[in-house]
């Protein structure tokens, strides 16, 4: 197994940091580890907010679901969705041009979320954890005040970043679905797709019927039916129109 390899089998995420600032050279290695990413068309349609003011931290630890880690990263990146640049420029150069619509906001939160594993992946390598957050796509509105963001331009995800605690190091890393599982060859194996209570029991080692069927009602009801899964939902349709609409 080479270096790279072992790298990506061993990370997980980091949700405790020592309290221990990244030098500067290494928040820089981060950071071009994103520039060097793939972009579509080499368009680089994405923007990287480095949050360093405390307070912001600090209010973003409440409105991304009251995750209090988040303050205590001292690296925090949110990697936004970003047309705005393109269209001024087209605007500026091209008599018609249409406005950014939906297949521009997916290509540019693939680039965004491409840069953020880049920084992840590159992280890992010089032994600092990280931890994604989802729920920077949660209140909207809020967001796009406090972080100033234009039209064209809205947040994908929120990655933290810091040297892993002692106990999150000596942590196991949750265990994964098979690769068959997941892997299928050529075209969409529907038989394989519902076979989710056995992938299930297999990953978590639950044996009994009525142990899987409660597991399943406890994952959904803080995964699926739960506040944040709706907040994000609506937070997300905001998202779309404000990429997709008027400047
Ligand atoms: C898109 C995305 C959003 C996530 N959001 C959060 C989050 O808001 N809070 C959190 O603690 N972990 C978050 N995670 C981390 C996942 O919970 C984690 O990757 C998963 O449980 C697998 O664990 P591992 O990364 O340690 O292997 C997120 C991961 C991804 C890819």
């Amino acid at each position: 197994m080479n270096e790279i390899i072992r790298s990506l089998t061993e990370r997980k995420s980091v949700r405790a940091f020592e309290d221990k600032a990244l030098p500067e050279s290494v928040r820089n290695a981060i950071l071009q580890a994103a520039i060097d990413a793939p972009t579509a068309g080499n368009m680089t349609l994405y923007t990287i907010l480095d949050i360093t003011d405390q307070n912001l931290k600090e209010t973003l630890a409440v409105t991304c679901d009251n995750q209090p880690f988040i303050a205590k990263a001292p690296m925090v990146l949110v990697f936004c969705a970003d047309y705005h640049r393109w269209y001024e420029l087209f605007r500026r150069h091209v008599d018609e041009v249409r406005k950014p619509s939906y297949g521009d906001l997916l290509l540019a939160n693939a680039d965004a979320l491409i840069a953020a594993q880049n920084c992840v992946v590159a992280a890992q390598s010089l032994g600092v954890g990280s931890c994604y957050i989802g729920d920077i796509t949660e209140n909207f509105e809020r967001h796009r005040e406090l972080l100033s963001l234009p039209s064209h331009v809205v947040p994908a995800c929120m990655v933290v970043f810091g040297y892993p605690t002692q106990q999150q190091l000596n942590r196991e890393k949750p265990r994964r679905f098979s690769r068959e599982d997941i892997v299928f060859e050529n075209t969409y194996d529907e038989e394989r797709a519902l076979s989710m209570e056995q992938m299930i029991s297999t990953r978590q080692g639950i044996d009994e019927d009525e142990a899987l069927d409660t597991w399943v009602r406890n994952f959904a009801r803080r995964k699926w039916n739960s506040d944040f899964s709706v907040e994000m939902s609506r937070s997300c349709k905001e998202i779309i129109d404000y990429f997709c609409g008027e400047d």
